[in-house]
């Protein structure tokens, strides 16, 4: 199938959009992103994922631009196959014709958009599991933007990776911050369940919000505390949250097997609930 993606007001097919080579979100990482679930054809929490792409335009200085998002997803969603994807929004702060740092006091946005197609997690091997690393969190201190300026993230990840590991859990000066593109939760020894504070250590994950108001609603309240880092050791359970995981049990980190090895009671449920609630779409 021929892939259709969004280009500055256009559609076009994937092979033919184009973007100049001095676009500012080329040069300097100067733009920001969204990914957003689509299930069955149906976007899912559009309303939040817009509202944080306006949050992250806002603190990159860049405008928002006048879109209606929701014809532009459906369009891309029609023409892409439908079904389950997700789809990749990208603001740059726009083309100047040339390489120069400072800001231009005028200057179009480019706007991108495409879908993916990374199926989502099917809970027989989601049960088994990731195998994390812990790695020092190199990142700038602005990690509350969604900003596409990711090349630490690609390589803190690539610590995990190319170690054998599925993915990389992110600590800061001893404490949790958040995974390399997810956040974070566990249930301590004590069966508190405790995710780290929304700072600019993190990304203000939607998926992170929802589970949060689920818990709330199982009367399993969430508390918003610093993990230390010795605490991923003793914890029963340890989840990821992310658009694309959705919630996805780590079941080792380092060479120490969390909990039983296994998904944990609490993440089963979730897991239940999150199914549950995409399905009423
Ligand atoms: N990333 N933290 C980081 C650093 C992330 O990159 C992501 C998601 C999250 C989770 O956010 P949300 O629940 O809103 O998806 C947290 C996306 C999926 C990505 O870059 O592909």
């Amino acid at each position: 199938m021929v892939k259709i993606v969004y280009v500055n007001d256009e559609y076009v097919s994937a092979s033919d959009a184009k973007i100049s080579i001095f676009d500012r979100g080329l040069l300097f990482g100067d733009s920001v992103y969204e990914v957003i679930p689509v299930y069955n054809g149906q976007v899912f929490l559009a309303d939040r994922h817009i509202a944080r792409l306006n949050s992250s335009l806002t603190k990159a200085r860049i405008a928002i631009p006048d879109r209606e998002w929701l014809p532009l997803f459906a369009e891309l969603i029609r023409q892409n196959g439908s079904g389950d994807m997700q789809i990749y929004v990208q603001v740059t702060r726009g083309n100047q014709g040339l390489r120069k740092h400072d800001i231009p006091a005028v200057i179009k946005p480019t706007i991108f958009a495409f879908t993916l197609h990374m199926p989502y997690p099917v809970t027989e091997n989601a049960q088994r599991g990731l195998h994390a690393k812990i790695v020092e969190d190199t990142r700038w201190l602005r990690c509350d933007i969604k900003t596409t300026a990711m090349l630490a993230n690609v390589l803190l990840n690539d610590d995990a990776v190319s170690a054998g590991f599925d993915t990389a859990l992110l600590t800061r000066q001893g404490y949790v911050s958040e995974g390399s593109a997810s956040n974070v939760f566990i249930v301590s020894e004590n069966d508190e369940i405790i995710t780290p504070p929304l700072n600019n250590l993190c990304l203000p994950g939607i998926t992170r919000q929802i589970i949060l108001e689920l818990l709330a609603t199982l009367n399993l309240p969430a508390r918003e505390a610093l993990i230390p880092v010795q605490d991923l050791f003793s914890a029963q359970e340890i989840w990821i949250t992310s658009t694309t995981k959705e919630i996805y049990p780590v079941t080792r980190i380092n060479s120490h097997q969390v909990g039983d090895g296994v998904a944990g009671e609490i993440w089963y449920k979730l897991h239940k609930h999150y199914q549950q609630l995409v399905k009423t779409l």
